[in-house]
């Protein structure tokens, strides 16, 4: 079968999902059909990650057995902070959770008294668990620290919070970032989510399947744009800079970071949520001049992008609540990582229910039929 190319397989289905839902032109995100303004105002991200994996919300005594199954495995191996501790310091972090995660894999392979159905749910249980204990070990080791162990009486949110800084989260500040997790946790079939799908088609094992997604995450035009917004914002340095800034970017076809979205023609209905937990953290913890900045931005853009569908994306705001939360910029990405490993493991389950491997075809443009050239007569 040939078909048109289609750059970026913009509008090309590359599945069939029930996990999530996005209506780009009315600005619409459902998790199993449950629009993300409920769950953000009433679930929390573990009992969202149950929702994503498992297909339903979960009665009380299933939330309680996932929750505390989550909480038992927060710990990491010492052969994996001996390892960590072998990085260098200035190395990426997305780079180096990557390498954990791949790591994780050699610890927990499938064993032969093990079912796939046991395995799947073990590594589902490892990944979400671990993968914010490996951020935080990498940052205290990076600071020359020994790693901060988890807290069993702290929530994942909170928990992962006190691991990072050491100090344990005002209640309300590790509530918004555990409403951020949810925010962040699954949206459809985006780049990393596809690099899930193809590595899970192959029948490779979880650990590789999230250390592909977390690989295409990395990326500035995916994860990595949060950590660019706040960069912009501090780059731009005042109000009465934003204009100019703006204008001087789009002369020179240059991208403003954390706007624009393939799916999203209007705000994206994440950005709302998160503007309205910056503001709250803002109006509780003291005021940000980058806030101020990022709302100008927001104006400009709205009135010099807005006719295009260009408007604020998740990215916009994320990284100024993050700043808030006394997360370092460089692992915005990380922190997304955290989230979206559920996304990721929802699709992974969904793919093996009904896998056949992805070999999609190409567009030849190169000649053909060409004779070869001996080195000798090569010029
Ligand atoms: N600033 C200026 N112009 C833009 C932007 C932007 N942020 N985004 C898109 N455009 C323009 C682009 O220049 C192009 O113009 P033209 O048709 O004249 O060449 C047009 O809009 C279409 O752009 P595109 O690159 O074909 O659109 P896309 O769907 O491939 O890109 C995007 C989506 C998210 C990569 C893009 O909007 C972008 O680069 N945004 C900035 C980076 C960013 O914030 N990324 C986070 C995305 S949301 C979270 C996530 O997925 O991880």
């Amino acid at each position: 079968m040939s078909g048109e190319y289609v750059p970026g397989l913009e509008g090309v289905p590359a599945t069939r999902s029930n996990i999530s839902f996005v209506d780009g032109k009315n600005g619409i995100l459902e998790y199993r059909g449950i629009p993300i303004e409920q769950l953000a105002e009433s679930s929390t991200f573990l009992e969202t990650a149950f929702l994503l994996i498992f297909a339903h919300l979960p009665i009380k005594d299933e939330l309680l057995a996932f929750e505390a199954e989550i909480l038992s495995h927060r710990r990491v191996k010492y052969r994996i902070r001996d390892m960590i501790k072998s990085f260098p310091e200035g190395g990426r972090p997305m780079v180096a959770l990557q390498a954990c995660i791949a790591a994780l894999g050699l610890f927990y392979p499938i064993s032969r008294d093990m079912s796939k159905e046991e395995y799947a749910y073990n590594s589902t249980i490892r990944l979400l668990s671990k993968v914010p204990t490996m951020v935080a070990t990498f940052h205290q080791m990076r600071l020359g620290n020994d790693p901060i162990p988890p807290r069993d009486d702290l929530g994942h949110a909170g928990n992962f919070l006190y691991m990072l800084t050491g100090r344990e989260p005002d209640p309300r500040a590790a509530r918004i970032f555990d409403v951020c997790l949810m925010l962040h946790a699954e949206h459809t079939v985006n780049a990393s989510t596809f690099s899930a799908l193809v590595t899970a088609s192959t029948l490779a094992d979880p650990y590789t399947v999230i250390t592909s997604a977390a690989g295409t995450l990395s990326g500035p035009l995916h994860g990595g744009a949060n950590e660019e917004v706040i960069r912009m914002l501090k780059d731009i340095g005042t109000i009465e800079r934003v204009r100019p800034y703006i204008e001087e970017r789009l002369a020179r076809k240059e991208r403003i970071m954390g706007v624009g979205h393939r799916v999203y023609k209007v705000k994206d209905p994440r950005a709302k949520i998160l503007q309205n937990l910056a503001q709250e953290l803002f109006d509780r913890f003291g005021h940000s001049r980058l806030y101020d900045i990022a709302l100008e931005v927001e104006r400009v853009c709205d009135e010099l992008l807005g006719h295009r569908g260009i408007y604020p994306n998740v990215d916009f705001y994320s990284g100024l609540v993050y700043e808030k939360l006394g997360i370092p910029s460089d692992l915005f990405t990380p922190v997304f990582a955290i989230s979206r490993v559920a996304g990721w493991l929802a699709h992974w389950h969904e793919q093996l229910t009904d896998n056949r491997i992805f070999r999609p075809s190409q567009v030849y443009t190169g000649t053909r039929q060409v004779e070869y050239t001996p080195l000798s007569l090569r010029s």
